[in-house]
C-alpha cells in the first residue's frame, strides 16, 4: 500500500480537467440510431395538428345534439323539473311569495304572527283581516301614534316598509298575513289591486301613517277585482292563466 501523503496522482499528472471537460463538452453528442431527440419543428407541427383535430372532433363527434332527432322537443318528466312554473292555485302562489316577504316583519311581529309586548300582532288583528287598504298602507307607509290591536293599546313606531316593494311583493305579504295565524279571507288582493294602492299611496305626503289618518280617509277596500283563491296563476308572474292546460304530447301526425 502506498502512502497517501506521497503518491499524489492529481498534481503529478498532467491533467487540466476544466479544459479538458469544456473541450469534450463542445462536440456533438453521438445518439444511438433512432433514439435521436426530436427537432423542435416536429413537435410543433404535432401540436398543431392534434389541435385542429380536436376541434374538429369536438365540434362534431361529440356535440349531443346530434345524437337527438332533428325538431326534437325535450318535454320534462311527469311530476318532475318544470313542476314549478306549472300554474298553481292562486292562494299557494301568493302565499309563497307572502311568506317569504313576511321575513321583514317577522323579527318585530314575530313568525307566527303572535306580536309581544312592544310589537301588537297580525293574528286576529282587525287591522290586517278589516279592509284591506288600511294594512297596505301601513306597510307602505309604516305607522306611529296609538292604535288598539285586538283590544290591547300599543304606541309604537313602525318603519316604511314600502321601499322597493313592488305590486307583487305587496300583494303577496297582504295575503300572507291575511290568510295566516289563524286569519282567513274569502278573496285574494290581485296584482291590479296592490298597484292601486301603490299609486294612492303615493299621492300621499310620505311619511308614517296614524290611526287617525286611516280613520278619516282609508276606511275602504283597495279598489280594483280581488282574486279567487283557487283561481290558477302563474307562480312566477303571479297572475291567471287562461286553462290549466298540463304539457301533452302532441298528437301523432299521421
Ligand atoms: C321594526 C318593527 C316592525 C316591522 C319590521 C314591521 N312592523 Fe308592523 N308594526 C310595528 C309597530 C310598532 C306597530 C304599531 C305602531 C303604532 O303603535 O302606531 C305596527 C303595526 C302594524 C299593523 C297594524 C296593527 C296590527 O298589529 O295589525 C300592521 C297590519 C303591520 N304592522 C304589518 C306589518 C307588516 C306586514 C310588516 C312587514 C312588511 C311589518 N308590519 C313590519 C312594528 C313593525
Amino acid at each position: 500500500m502506498s502512502d497517501p501523503s506521497t503518491s499524489r496522482p492529481d498534481l503529478d499528472d498532467n491533467t487540466n480537467v476544466i479544459t479538458d471537460a469544456t473541450a469534450a463538452e463542445r462536440e456533438n453528442h453521438m445518439f444511438t440510431e433512432g433514439a435521436e431527440p426530436i427537432s423542435l419543428w416536429v413537435i410543433l407541427g404535432g401540436a398543431l395538428i392534434v389541435l385542429i383535430a380536436g376541434g374538429v372532433i369536438g365540434d362534431s363527434f361529440f356535440d349531443f345534439k346530434n345524437l337527438v332527432r332533428k325538431d326534437y322537443v325535450r318535454t320534462s318528466a311527469p311530476g318532475a323539473a318544470g313542476a314549478a312554473t306549472l300554474p298553481k292555485p292562486a292562494l299557494d302562489a301568493y302565499l309563497k311569495v307572502g311568506a317569504k316577504a313576511y321575513t321583514a316583519c317577522a323579527g318585530c311581529h314575530q313568525p307566527g304572527g303572535e306580536g309581544n309586548a312592544a310589537y301588537p300582532p297580525l293574528a286576529n288583528s282587525e287591522w290586517v283581516t278589516g279592509p284591506s287598504l288600511r294594512p297596505a298602507l301601513i306597510i307602505l307607509n309604516g305607522l306611529h301614534e296609538p292604535i288598539t290591536v285586538a283590544g290591547k293599546s300599543y304606541n309604537g313606531n313602525m318603519p316604511s316598509m314600502g321601499s322597493g316593494m313592488d305590486a307583487k311583493q305587496l300583494a303577496g305579504v297582504l295575503n300572507y298575513i291575511r290568510n295566516s295565524f289563524g286569519n282567513k279571507s274569502d278573496t285574494l288582493i290581485s296584482l291590479e289591486m296592490a298597484q292601486n294602492a301603490i299609486d294612492l299611496s303615493k299621492e300621499r305626503n310620505g311619511g308614517q301613517m296614524t290611526v287617525k289618518e286611516l280613520d278619516a280617509k282609508y276606511k275602504n277596500d283597495i279598489e280594483g277585482t280581488a282574486l279567487d283563491p283557487n283561481t290558477m296563476v302563474d307562480p312566477k308572474t303571479l297572475l291567471p292563466v287562461a286553462a290549466a292546460a298540463a304539457p301533452e304530447a302532441p298528437a301523432a301526425a299521421e
